[in-house]
Formats: C-alpha cells, structure tokens, sequence
C-alpha cells in the first residue's frame, strides 16, 4: 500500500466510550472538516486476538487487561484517514493519552477525561500506522477516489508532493 505524500494514511478507532456517549458523528466531523480524506470506515467488535497484537506494547502492563475489556465492551468504529503528512495532523487533533491534560480544541481536550476512556486511539508514527491500517482494513475496505474540494484544501505543490 501506498503511505507517502498526500496519500498517507492513518488509523482511528472510536472507541467503546465515544459510541456509548454518541459522539460518532462529532469525531467524524472533526476530521472531515479539517480537510482529511476518509478512505476507510466500519463498525467491528475486537476479539482477544487483535487487541493482544495492537496493544502488543502495552501487553505487561498491569491496566491491560482493563483495557482489553474496555474495547470489548462494544463495538468499535474503526476509519482510515488520508492526508499529507496525516499521522501527525491527525495525532494533534486527538490530543495526548491523558485526556483530562489534553489540550482544549483536541478530541480528547474536549471531550474526555480519562486515559482509557480517551474516545479514539490513533496511530502514532507512521511505522504504526501502516502496521494498524494494514491490522484494521483489507485491501478491498480502501477506497481510492478523487476529493473535489483538494483544490481547496492543498495547493499544487502539495497535491504533488
Ligand atoms: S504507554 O503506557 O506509554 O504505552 O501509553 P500510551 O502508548 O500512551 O498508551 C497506550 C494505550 O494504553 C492506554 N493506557 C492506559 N489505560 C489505563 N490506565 C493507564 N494508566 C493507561 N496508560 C495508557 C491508553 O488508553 C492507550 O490507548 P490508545 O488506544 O493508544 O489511546
């Protein structure tokens, strides 16, 4: 898969605690008015397995069996995002882990307090986040489409970058 110039790629999850306090839409807005392409997007349930290998850091960590159960307590919604130099925008908009120190204007700034129930996780560096997108989505749940408002949203050298 292609990860470089405008199509860099990322990946959220809306976790358990955004679906339950309804904030879906709210977060999905966020991205997409910030310009970002949504390429990838659907509800799933996480099994021991996916969770074991995408906290696989965090895995001997004494609060990793709350969280395991944290994002097996409902569906999550999991979104592939497209963009220049995404990873990056996309980890400013979310915030740091500890939401209740998250910056105001974050997704976690505003709408969160805690450092499990953060509402989304998103990748980290763009090492992860093509192991997580590649983790989350198959080939044929990507989609490569034009955006008609890119010609608003970057100039050329960007477009082209
Ligand atoms: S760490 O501990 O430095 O690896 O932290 P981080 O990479 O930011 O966090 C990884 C995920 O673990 C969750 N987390 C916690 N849950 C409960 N209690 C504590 N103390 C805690 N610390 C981290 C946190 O929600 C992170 O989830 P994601 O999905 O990556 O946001």
């Amino acid at each position: 898969m292609e990860f470089s110039g405008i199509k860099e790629k990322t990946l959220v999850l809306i976790k358990p605690d955004a679906i339950q306090r309804g904030l879906v839409g709210e977060i999905l807005s966020r991205f997409e008015k910030k310009g970002l392409k949504l390429v990838g997007m659907k509800m799933m349930s996480l099994d021991d397995a996916i969770l074991r290998e995408h906290y696989a850091h965090i895995a001997d960590k004494p609060f990793f069996p709350g969280v395991s159960n944290f994002m097996q307590s409902s569906p999550v919604v999991a979104m592939c995002l497209e963009g220049l130099e995404v990873v990056n925008a996309v980890r400013l908009i979310t915030g740091i882990t500890k939401s209740r120190d998250a910056e105001a204007g974050s997704i976690r700034g505003d709408f969160a307090m805690s450092v499990a129930c953060n509402v989304i996780h998103a990748s980290d560096s763009l090492e992860s986040a093509q192991a997580e997108v590649s983790r989350f989505f198959a080939k044929d749940e990507l989609f490569d489409y034009m955006k008609s408002e890119y010609e608003f949203v970057y100039v050329q050298d960007e477009r082209e970058a």
